[in-house]
């Protein structure tokens, strides 16, 4: 798959670097954190990712192993290049990633993996879920005023993450406390009843995309899902990634993250 895949990529330049935390913005329930990525590539393709791991104080103490690298994909890179990633503190790595300061360093791998490709047919859909939102902020900001963002979060307090996108956005709660009471599914089925031409690029939790890939297969509607998996390397080597597709195993760190829906029988 790989082989044949015709979407551009960003190659990552040889090892991991050190990059510079220079701004830490809390949104409600997330982080976002800008880093000065000089010695990296200004053009990694909206869906790619990025391994990320503090430079100091990574794992859980002095006589400990350290953590392994956790993937993020990025969600905006601005001139310099400097990354933005949006992140929440589930667990002991990204608790560490929310908690770094301006001026600490951060040991960077990326960009990695296969991003999100053009529109097939029709007008743009994007759907997120959570701290999926992240990818879909730069992916709006390249296809422009046509592209919809559709973004579910838990509570109000998740959805102040859509305030950093630029463009047009829908919001939904699971608790009614923004915008519509119900899911992103719920957003979507709208959208998709009032004109069904559509490419929908898709990334949250594995329930809401396999929603989400469910409902576009009902419809005959093109979808790419941005998937997640526990990522021990991230190029390929480990096969710690893998998920089952029509074609067979794929990884998802190199064939991914972003898949066509087409290929999946379904989204654990
Ligand atoms: Fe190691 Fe994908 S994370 S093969």
């Amino acid at each position: 798959m790989t082989v044949a895949d015709p979407r551009p990529r960003t190659l990552a330049p040889f090892g991991r670097r050190r990059a510079v935390v220079r701004e830490v913005e809390r949104l409600g329930a997330y982080v976002r954190l800008r880093v000065d990525d000089g010695e990296g590539p200004a053009d990694p393709r909206p869906g790619q990712f990025y391994m990320l791991a503090a430079a100091e104080r990574w794992g859980a103490g002095a006589d400990e192993r350290p953590f392994l690298p956790r993937a993020l994909s990025f969600a905006r890179v601005t001139g310099g290049p400097a990354l933005d990633f949006v992140l929440e503190a589930v667990g002991p790595g990204t608790e560490r990633l929310a908690e770094l300061r301006p001026g600490e360093g951060l040991w960077l791998t990326g960009p990695l993996g296969a991003g999100f490709p053009p529109p097939e047919r029709g007008r743009p859909l994007l759907a997120g879920g959570g701290i999926g939102v992240a990818p879909l902020l730069c992916w709006q900001d390249e296809l422009g005023p046509q592209a919809v963002a559709l973004l579910g979060f838990r509570s109000a307090a998740h959805a102040e993450a859509a305030r950093l996108f630029a463009g047009a956005v829908e919001v939904a709660t699971d608790d009614g406390s923004a915008g519509h009471r119900g899911s992103v599914t719920d957003l979507l089925a709208a959208e998709l009843d009032r004109d069904g031409e559509a490419t929908v690029y898709a990334c949250g939790p594995p329930a809401m995309l396999e929603a989400v890939r469910a409902l576009c297969a009902d419809r005959g509607v093109p979808c790419w899902l941005a998937l997640e998996a526990g990522m021990a390397c991230g190029y390929g080597a480990c096969f710690g990634c893998v998920v089952p597709t029509r074609d067979g195993y794929v990884r998802l760190c190199v064939d991914g993250p972003v898949l066509d829906g087409a290929l999946l029988e379904e989204v654990a």
